[in-house]
């Protein structure tokens, strides 16, 4: 069989681009360390969840440790993988783990189904093994903290400027076998209420690939489910070119009040990426090259 030409690209959340340097250290060690495997002859799905393992454990981005609290104080995460031969795993709202994304691994490899959520996704990681681990940082309860004061507990008060409040981070990545696997992790958004489940976990919303490429998206997860973006940007793939794809479908979520960003790769190896928000933070090794977002 012939040898495909790998790549690997991650994104650590559409919005405004805070701590641009620490962004993009922890994105060009994820995307290298991921690009690593591939090359070793890795799949991509190691790929993509090792890439995210390295982003959930970067304090910087909303997911992992550094996740966004909820309006009880708590860090409940969404975490995903899919595959294009259609496998897939997630968790909702899981709590006290490290890093969701091998808890979703897990799911998509031990169990029958595609998604678990709250208290029960946390006994099926106790189960697997995953350590108990409170990714609160000092950083996001200081937010918190500010937060409650200013608020109170307006559970219902609609947020009304999300973009500063943007972090997922996603990997996509294409292997020599030709296999796109796609990872997306997210801590959700802050003072939401407890039991929300965003974008991230549900198939073709966040996170989508199929055989003719794979996107991970990022942004008001809302908007995003209403609007099926992941879905959306591969469907289009079927017919357009990776890019335009990407920016048809940023056209139609802009039109929708769907504020969000995307990373995918399509079925010829193709990498892209596209935001109609203010900033994405992303990084993406093709051919041993290179790129990373300007900051
Ligand atoms: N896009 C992440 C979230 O809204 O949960």
């Amino acid at each position: 069989m012939k040898k495909r030409t790998c790549a690997i690209i991650c994104h650590g959340g559409a919005g405004g681009i805070s701590f641009p340097q620490r962004r993009a250290n922890g994105l060009t060690k994820a995307t290298s360390i991921g690009y690593g495997m591939l090359t070793q002859g890795r799949s991509s799905l190691d790929a993509v969840q090792r890439a995210i393992e390295i982003l959930e454990d970067t304090s910087i981005f909303n997911a992992g440790t550094g996740s966004s609290l909820n309006l009880a104080g708590v860090a409940e995460m969404d975490a995903a993988l899919m595959t294009s031969d259609m496998r897939f795993g997630g968790v909702g709202a899981i709590t006290d783990v490290r890093n969701p994304i091998a808890v979703a691994r897990f799911v998509m490899e031990r169990t029958d189904h595609l998604l678990l959520c709250g208290d029960q996704a946390l006994r099926f990681a106790r189960l697997m093994n995953v350590p108990r681990y409170n990714p609160a940082t000092k950083e996001k309860k200081r937010i918190w903290r500010r937060q409650k004061k200013a608020r109170g507990n307006r559970y219902f008060k609609k947020v009304k400027n999300f973009v500063t409040h943007y972090g997922t981070v996603g990997a996509v990545a294409v292997d020599t076998r030709g296999l796109i696997s796609i990872a997306t992790s997210s801590g959700g958004i802050t003072f939401r209420l407890p039991g929300r489940v965003g974008d991230t976990p549900l198939i073709g919303t966040g996170t989508y690939a199929d055989r003719h490429g794979g996107v991970s998206a990022t942004g008001h997860g809302e908007q995003i489910m209403r609007h099926m973006i992941a879905f959306r940007a591969v469907s289009l793939m079927q017919r357009l070119s990776a890019r335009a794809a990407a920016q048809k479908t940023m056209s139609y979520a802009k039109r929708h009040q769907c504020a969000c960003g995307l990373i995918g790769i399509d079925k010829r190896g193709a990498v892209v990426w596209a935001h109609n928000t203010k900033a994405m933070s992303w990084c993406f090794i093709k051919k041993g090259t290179l790129r990373l977002f300007k900051y």
